[in-house]
């Protein structure tokens, strides 16, 4: 396998691998190098000093002199129209205050928070225009202003989620330092670049149940997100109660699913927060579930059972019979009545046909309705959906494989193979979101998913379809993810798409955002999200009843210096029926984006660029060192979580003896044949890359950089910086010939 460069930037449309196919033919992931990032146009912002770290950046924010403290007597008015989701996001956000500075805000004798009307005594004043509708719709206002000065804070928003953006603003704002508790003074004009700004979360292939959603609901506010795509069918279950098809979810669910009344309740919770919820259905592939209970929608004969496996299926519903349609008709409608929003998801992505072919009866029906193929069967079945939802009132969306010409325009497409699916939907007139990029699941950094641009500069599209492209959305695909794990697996990396969707396009600057992503993890934390709570409880489980708190302590340094492998590749190497496997390995506690890790690229890239000694990073290899002696010692004691441990230790290890060999060689004048010696650490390198269980240590490709720069440097000549860092990446990271 051809080694990958630093994780840090991808080029702004990386290919997102396909998602649930896997084999080989997956489309490879384009990292550029961090030359690419230092082109970068830097937005000079001068309330972008060190101090501001919201996330996402909002459009315009100018910095003021002075600060609002913030004390005890904190007061908010509600100025113009008032209503109760509006009371309700307040109080949430003056808690979430208390909770960190320990202050008690003015209550009311019985209790809520003094929420009065009058702006004299206020310390913040919101002022909205009109209440927003009871269930949030595509295109509300959601612009807020923020101004703050050292007398108070003043928050204008036309709608009630506009303020609720506003408010999430100020709340990320706040400091302290000696003299207490402020926010600085500052000037906020602020507006979605994007309408449609979401996450999906599939609780099919792994459940996830209400309080999942909710604290992930959470999280999306705080990001500024929109709309919560809740993907509730698939092969492996069916996560929805259906009165109407109780078998649905009585033979396709493992008793696994959302009663109406739970969907109610996240529902209500959603649009409290300014979140549409948008279902999927996912017909007429990925359907295995449907058809255990209701075995005649399928395409061929059943019995069937739930799915264990991760992968595509063959079992498809029979778009050729009209008892179908009747299903559809009622189960729809079922679902369109308790779902308010106006869009509707029918999946409709990764039908390999494979049941179609093989019935001759189907076979018989394309021909007999000139439909030509499986594709233009799907075509039929997709605009026989299309006019059930339609007369329910619903729109619909789809993944791209739904587009055809005989789609109707109002139809939207999401897409996930690629950016060109993307420009040719909008081109044939659909709206259009985008999730290739986005998968979060796949565990890449932050960066790749940051750069990735719905609507880049040189998109081929007209000034009409460039109107089409309502934004995108985060895709928690749940192959290897449970209710412990997922927060880690969603935040903070997902606050970084929110930000692509919400901020001007020229918001790109990766160091800034990392640093700001530190500080709303925090924040993400505190609203209840467990990325960063989960892992200590991980970690004793992993650990064993004998470990020491030596033990514990080398483990937690382990796994900050860990990742875990790329989802797919954890799906390649799965035994059968990954369904049933505990989410508790090493790989499990470790963070997709590890701090430290990327704290070592950032110290190599400077050394490269030439702005720090090689010297400056012998520390990180002596630390790694007695890290992974520590860690040996621990092995000898974890009984069958050993190899696992002591294998890491060894690579981190050789990383450390490799590291501190280029080092040496990068300081000394007299070189030696440089060839041979790149030839014989190369392997070294290769191996100390290779991952052990689902975990590997991501540092290693920083260390290709190095070792390159060490064999050229006698041939560097004039090059800049840039042009040198360039070289250096394709040294360490050849193209392989086609
Ligand atoms: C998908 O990832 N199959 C939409």
């Amino acid at each position: 396998m051809e080694p990958h460069p630093p994780l840090m930037v991808a080029l702004p449309c990386p290919s997102t691998p396909a998602a649930k196919r896997p084999g080989p033919s997956f489309c490879r992931i384009v990292f550029v190098g961090l030359a690419c990032l230092l082109t970068m146009p830097n937005r000079s912002l001068s309330a972008s000093a060190p101090s501001v770290a919201v996330v996402p950046l909002p459009a315009e924010i100018q910095s003021a002199e002075g600060r609002l403290e913030i004390t005890g007597k904190f007061a908010v008015a509600i100025l113009g129209a008032r209503d109760a989701r509006l009371d309700a996001a307040v109080a949430r956000a003056l808690r979430r205050w208390e909770e960190r500075t320990g202050l008690v805000f003015p209550r009311l004798p019985s209790g809520p928070y003094a929420i009065s009307g009058d702006a004299k005594t206020a310390a913040l004043t919101i002022e909205i225009g009109a209440a927003s509708p009871q269930w949030p719709r595509l295109g509300e206002d959601e612009s807020y202003t923020l101004d703050i000065s050292a007398g108070r804070a003043v928050l204008k928003a036309a709608t009630t989620v506009g303020a609720q953006r506003g408010l999430e603003t100020l709340l990320q704002l706040l400091q302290s330092d000696a003299q207490g508790w402020f926010v600085p003074a500052l000037s906020v004009r602020d507006h979605p670049r994007f309408p449609w700004r979401g996450l999906m979360i599939d609780v099919c292939r792994r459940w996830q149940p209400v309080e999942v959603i909710k604290r992930n609901l959470d999280g999306m506010a705080l990001a500024k997100l929109n709309v919560f795509h809740f993907h509730l069918s698939e092969d492996q279950g069916f996560r929805i109660e259906s009165k109407k098809y109780p078998r649905l979810q009585q033979y396709g669910s493992d008793g696994l699913y959302f009663t109406q009344d739970q969907i109610r309740e996240i529902l209500a919770y959603a649009a409290d927060r300014g979140i549409r919820v948008v279902p999927e259905f996912d017909i007429p592939g990925h359907a295995q579930s449907w058809v255990v209970g209701y075995p005649e929608l399928a395409s061929a004969p059943g019995p069937y059972v739930i799915e264990r496996n991760w992968g595509v299926f063959d079992p498809v519903l029979d778009p050729t019979k009209e008892e179908t349609y009747q299903f559809l008709e009622g189960f729809l409608g079922e679902m369109a009545a308790l779902f308010p929003d106006e869009y509707f998801h029918i999946g409709g992505d990764e039908n390999n046909g494979v049941q179609w072919s093989a019935n001759p009866r189907i076979q018989a029906f394309i021909k007999e309705h000139n439909l030509k193929d499986n594709e233009g069967l799907h075509a039929y079945f997709n605009r026989r959906v299309q006019a059930i939802l339609a007369g329910h009132g619903k729109k619909l969306v789809g993944w791209d494989e739904i587009l055809h010409p005989e789609l109707p325009k109002s139809a939207a497409i999401q897409s996930w193979r690629g950016a060109e699916g993307l420009a040719a939907a909008a081109r044939a007139g659909h709206p259009v979101l985008l999730s290739n990029g986005y998968y979060i699941d796949q565990l890449e950094p932050a960066s790749v998913h940051y750069l990735n641009d719905p609507l880049p500069a040189g998109a081929p599209l007209s000034a009409e379809e460039r109107k089409l492209v309502l934004g995108g959305e985060a895709t928690m695909w749940a192959e290897w993810v449970s209710p412990e794990t997922i927060d880690s697996r969603i935040w903070p990396r997902t606050a970084a798409i929110a930000e692509r969707l919400w901020s001007p396009s020229e918001v790109a600057d990766v160091p800034d955002l990392y640093r700001r992503l530190d500080y709303v993890s925090r924040r993400l934390s505190e609203a209840g999200l467990r990325h960063i709570a989960y892992r200590e409880p991980m970690l004793l489980r992993y650990a064993g009843d004998r470990a020491t708190p030596e033990t514990l302590a080398a483990l937690r340094e382990l796994i900050a210096l860990g990742k875990p492998i790329l989802c797919y590749t954890r799906t390649q190497l799965s035994p059968r029926d990954p369904q049933y496997l505990a989410l508790t390995t090493l790989a499990d506690c470790m963070a997709p984006d590890p701090q430290p890790a990327r704290v070592f690229v950032l110290a190599v890239e400077d050394v490269l660029l030439g702005h720090a000694a090689p010297a400056t990073l012998e520390p990180s290899f002596a630390s790694w060192r007695s890290l992974a002696s520590r860690v040996k010692a621990v092995a000898q004691n974890a009984g069958p979580r050993a190899g696992e441990l002591s294998a890491l230790a060894d690579q981190l290890a050789e990383a450390a003896d490799c590291g501190a060999e280029i080092v040496a060689r990068l300081a000394s004048s007299s070189q030696g044949d440089q060839a041979a010696w790149y030839d014989a650490l190369k392997p070294r390198l290769a191996k100390a890359e290779q991952p052990q269980g689902y975990a590997e240590i991501p540092m290693i490709a920083s260390l290709r950089l190095l070792a390159a720069a060490a064999r050229e440097q006698g041939q560097r000549g004039d090059l800049t910086p840039e042009a040198w860092r360039a070289h250096l990446q394709t040294v360490a990271f050849p193209k392989k010939n086609p």
